[in-house]
């Protein structure tokens, strides 16, 4: 007997799910760039890992944001293009990082080499320019340095250092949390910045490249700041008349919760927290509307995922990789598709060894996490148009929240629907029936697949254990039209109906 029920309003578009919403971030902190996308920053043993960048391949990930995170506004780039051997040591102000933990950057791994593992890829390079103790010049010359096809001294060195054409860099984050490590500024003083950098960049784009770019800047989980920014950003006498389009936010959840030591009343207060996500994008793009009236502003979360207390800075910000987090990865892109209509861009933090990684590695191996598996199971969503759906699930009583035990989503491309499902309860299997709104689909058109049926909520990968994430086949049973699908507890599902 069914206990939940999702119907698919197949008429009623949100919008389309832009691919940057499956987007990722990697920063120079721990063992993230060094040792874990790049050997090691020895001359002895440098170069891209092979085995995180072909899982990185196989994901095709649309965008990857570099170099911050907080390293972003103590980051220099030239310091890090030309010749490695003559490229300066400095500290890293933030983080202690490679396999050697020191608080230092040899900046071994720089624009090039980032642009170049983007190119390897296929992926949108997005580079977050240094505004807390940068300034404007060096933001514009970047850009120049990247993006620039005539014949200036930066173009050239380009040419030099080993890329004849430009790279055509489309999204330029203007600062990074610059509400707290990024500068500790006001809405308003960062308002102010943020023109000012905007300008100069902006006018790159205007007289220089034959190439928009798309300007970021950097928002707050406390909405009236973002309010503040957006009226002071406005209000000059130049009104709107300067490039700003997209604003960001950052989500963090599970700071309090030792996964292997929590209970399933604290699985579901975490999960509830990665689902305050909802409610701080429709804050922040309600802002956007009241303020900013004459622009098209997107929300970028420009970093999000689970953030627990075994990772601290002694630690890399390294934690485990369990089913519970990959949970909560497809309980927000659930929320993503759900706002399509307002969300440009996510990424996820980070994308190899630190925090809520999609790979992990060691010397000798790379391997897929849970949250890995969840984004190559909700690829498929990527481009489609998302379309509205009504869950009706039990709930549970988190204390501030209920819980929806049930969550999923829909989207539908070229005579596909694509619905995923998840099962938040990690003590209780449910039945879900699932309605596809003006279509009565035969068996032969349906195929289903779940993550972690076989696995508890707090099982960690390994190495050794990797393998046995995988997706395997989901019964999905259709009688007069209306599908039905037994979801194991803390399960993920996907649905496909042709
Ligand atoms: O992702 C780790 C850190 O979290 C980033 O450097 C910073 O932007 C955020 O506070």
């Amino acid at each position: 007997m069914a206990d939940a029920r999702i119907a698919v309003h197949t008429e009623a578009t949100i919008d389309r799910i832009a691919p940057e919403v499956h987007g990722h971030f990697a920063e120079h902190l721990g063992r993230c760039i060094y040792g874990g996308i790049w050997h090691s920053d020895s001359a002895e043993e440098e170069g891209l890992r092979e085995d995180t960048v072909s899982l990185l391949d196989d994901l095709d990930l649309p965008v990857l944001r570099w170099p911050g995170g907080c390293f972003a506004d103590d980051y220099h780039w030239e310091d890090g293009v030309g010749p490695r051997e003559e490229r300066p040591r400095r500290r890293n102000l933030f983080w202690a990082q490679g396999p050697e933990e020191t608080p230092e950057e040899s900046n071994a791994f720089g624009t090039d080499e980032f642009l170049a593992l983007c190119e390897r890829i296929g992926t949108e390079p997005y580079l977050a320019a240094n505004v807390g103790s940068g300034d404007p010049q060096e933001a514009t010359d970047w850009v120049e340095y990247c993006n620039y096809d005539g014949d200036t001294e930066l173009a050239d060195r380009r040419r030099q250092n080993g890329h004849d054409e430009p790279y055509g860099v489309t999204y330029w984050g203007l600062g990074n949390e610059n509400w707290g490590c990024g500068g500790r500024m006001t809405p308003e003083q960062y308002a102010r910045e943020y023109r000012r950098f905007a300008t100069y960049v902006g006018t790159t784009d205007n007289l220089l490249l034959d190439h928009d770019l798309e300007l970021i800047a950097c928002g707050y989980e406390g909405h009236e700041w973002n309010r503040r920014f957006l009226e002071e950003v406005s209000g000059a006498p130049w009104g709107q008349a300067f490039p700003l389009d997209h604003l960001t936010l950052h989500h963090y959840y599970g700071r309090t919760m030792t996964v292997s030591e929590a209970d399933e009343r604290q699985y579901d207060e975490f999960l509830a927290e990665a689902l305050e996500m909802e409610h701080h994008i429709e804050r922040m793009a309600a802002a956007i509307d009241a303020v900013a009236t004459t622009r098209d502003i997107g929300v970028i979360v420009d970093e999000w995922g689970s953030w627990h207390p075994e990772a601290t800075a002694e630690s890399g910000l390294e934690q485990p990789g369990t089913v519970l987090d990959g949970l909560s990865a497809a309980a927000v892109l659930d929320v993503f598709n759900d706002h399509s209509d307002v969300v440009t861009m996510t990424n996820i933090a980070q994308t190899v060894n630190v925090l809520q990684c999609l790979v992990e590695t060691d010397e000798n191996d790379a391997w897929a996490r849970p949250t890995y598996r969840v984004f190559d199971l909700y690829a498929p969503h990527k481009g489609n148009d998302a379309v509205r759906t009504s869950v009706s699930a039990p709930t549970r009583d988190t204390g501030d929240d209920d819980l929806e035990l049930i969550r999923g989503s829909a989207s539908i491309t070229e005579g596909e629907t694509y619905i995923t499902v998840t099962n938040l309860d990690c003590i209780d299997e449910h039945t879900v029936e699932i309605e596809i709104e003006g279509d009565t689909p035969d068996e032969a058109d349906v195929s289903g697949k779940v993550l972690f049926a076989e696995q508890a909520p707090d099982l960690a990968v390994t190495a050794d254990n990797a393998d046995e994430f995988v997706a395997t086949e989901l019964t999905v049973s259709i009688t007069d039209g209306t599908l039905t699908a037994e979801l194991p507890p803390s399960t993920v599902a996907a649905i496909s109906i042709r």
